[in-house]
């Protein structure tokens, strides 16, 4: 017949390629045609199509799949194209793919059943991360070095305590991610537009075919809520602000020469011969703006949505896959930075004297011989400004107390707490940085890492 299908008549003029998602619906042009296998297998089972139908349409689908996403008839998104290319090779009864649905539930499910494999990949990329860390931990856990607070010299710590620092960070970035993984596993499938069907569809069945932990009862909810991509993208930033926070460290390290980062990972100028920049760890830096940017976009386009589908949503999935895109590439990167880094032994140890960071230390060793706390803190604040050696401790605390420091402690204990290895392996308190403690540490940490 000569009569237009109606779906032909509208979205062919020039905003056409505005109302598209054609361009990334790429991304879920695998998913996609899993949808729809999973659909037809099961209104096949419920007998809503026969199986010869169902069989005709899985072995167009099967066709669609091997010629590839850019083989695709014009659509004006992926669910379109591909069940036009359906209809092309079974004829007009490929059209009952579409029963019992709608483009609502269909978009919901490819979005949820792509972004599970986008997750897994980020939470492999932390757990190597953590992996990588837990290494450095292992190699340098006597390998003492300055710690800062206000980035100013604070107490020595060790290499090994501050990339536990952070893999303890990340563990609880890993669980951000399961958590929106479970979120995400469930299926919106068979909600169609937002109202439900009149088809005796099984839900359950769909579900379970795609791994689908469950369904989203609710047809509404269902189809129209994307909740689940603002928790996902939320826990991708707060993966990125980590990492930022990492590669900053890093960044400042490098500046000092504390840490030489691998030349795969550095890059020099184009004027400066003698540069050797750590460029890497510092677009891991930036890639917290591209994942709270997508934040950013996600959730202002969401807010004040009201039900149920609307096409805002569809500018709102792309955020999502930046976000999911820019932090797994930038934990991947820092892995191999923090793997292939070199710690200087030597010059850190020196650097973890500087600055008379080791004053909190001595300042235990007064209070532990029976001074008050603050009493001590004085003393040694006054010889701070005096030299930061034994005789200024000597001086100042003949000028707090009116007793020289041997009566009130073993100078000897006073001398110790003033040498920066010493000084962290007396810090050996729960989660402290002293090597023994950090050791004991670690093997909870690598449970964690393979339990996760
Ligand atoms: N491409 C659309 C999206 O990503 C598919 C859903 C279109 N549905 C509709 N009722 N216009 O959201």
């Amino acid at each position: 017949s000569d009569t237009v299908v109606r779906r032909d008549r509208f979205s062919r003029g020039p905003a056409r390629s505005f109302l598209s998602s054609m361009d990334a619906d790429d991304r879920i042009f695998a998913a996609d045609l899993d949808v729809d296998r999973a659909h037809v297998v099961m209104l096949a089972e419920q007998g809503v199509v026969s199986d010869d139908d169902a069989e005709d349409i899985l072995g167009a689908l099967a066709d669609v799949e091997s010629a590839g996403f850019d083989a695709l008839p014009d659509g004006e998104d992926v669910h379109e194209a591909i069940e036009t290319a359906v209809v092309e090779r079974v004829g007009e009864a490929g059209g009952k793919m579409h029963t019992a649905r709608s483009r609502n539930d269909e978009v919901a499910a490819c979005i949820r059943y792509r972004l599970r494999e986008d997750l897994l990949d980020a939470i492999e990329a932390v757990l190597a991360l953590r992996g990588a860390l837990a290494d450095v931990a292992a190699a340098e856990s006597e390998t003492v070095m300055p710690g800062f607070t206000h980035l100013q010299p604070a107490q020595p710590t060790t290499v090994a305590h501050w990339a536990l620092s952070y893999e303890g960070t990340l563990a609880r970035d890993t669980g951000r991610l399961l958590d929106a993984y479970g979120r995400v596993n469930e299926s919106p499938l068979g909600a169609a537009a937002f109202a439900g069907t009149t088809f005796d569809v099984d839900r359950e069945r769909t579900a379970d075919l795609l791994g689908f932990d469950g369904v989203v009862t609710n047809a509404t909810d269902a189809a129209a809520s994307r909740d689940f991509l603002l928790e996902a993208v939320a826990a991708l930033s707060s993966v990125a602000v980590t990492c930022s926070g990492l590669a900053e460290d890093v960044v400042f390290f490098a500046n000092r020469g504390f840490v030489d980062v691998s030349d795969d990972y550095a890059s020099t100028s184009s004027i400066m011969p003698q540069k050797k920049n750590p460029d890497t760890l510092e677009l891991v830096r930036a890639t917290a703006g591209d994942a709270l940017g997508a934040y950013q976009g996600l959730a202002t386009t969401l807010k004040g949505l009201p039900r149920a589908y609307n096409r805002d949503l569809q500018r709102a999935t792309g955020h999502a896959w930046t976000a999911a895109d820019s932090v797994t590439g930038a934990v991947e990167v820092a892995t191999g930075a923090v793997a292939t880094a070199d710690w200087p032994a030597e010059d850190l140890e020196a650097a973890a004297g500087e600055g008379f960071s080791t004053a909190t230390g001595v300042a235990d060793a007064l209070a532990a011989a029976g001074l008050p706390f603050r009493t001590a803190h004085e003393i040694v604040a006054l010889a701070a400004e005096a030299g930061a050696d034994l005789g200024a401790v000597d001086d100042a605390a003949q000028e707090v107390t009116g007793e020289s420091l041997s009566d009130l402690v073993d100078p000897e204990l006073v001398a110790a707490a003033l040498d920066p290895a010493a000084s962290v392996a007396e810090r050996d308190s729960t989660g402290g940085p002293a090597p023994a403690a950090v050791r004991e540490a670690l093997g909870d940490v690598l449970a964690g890492i393979d339990a996760d």
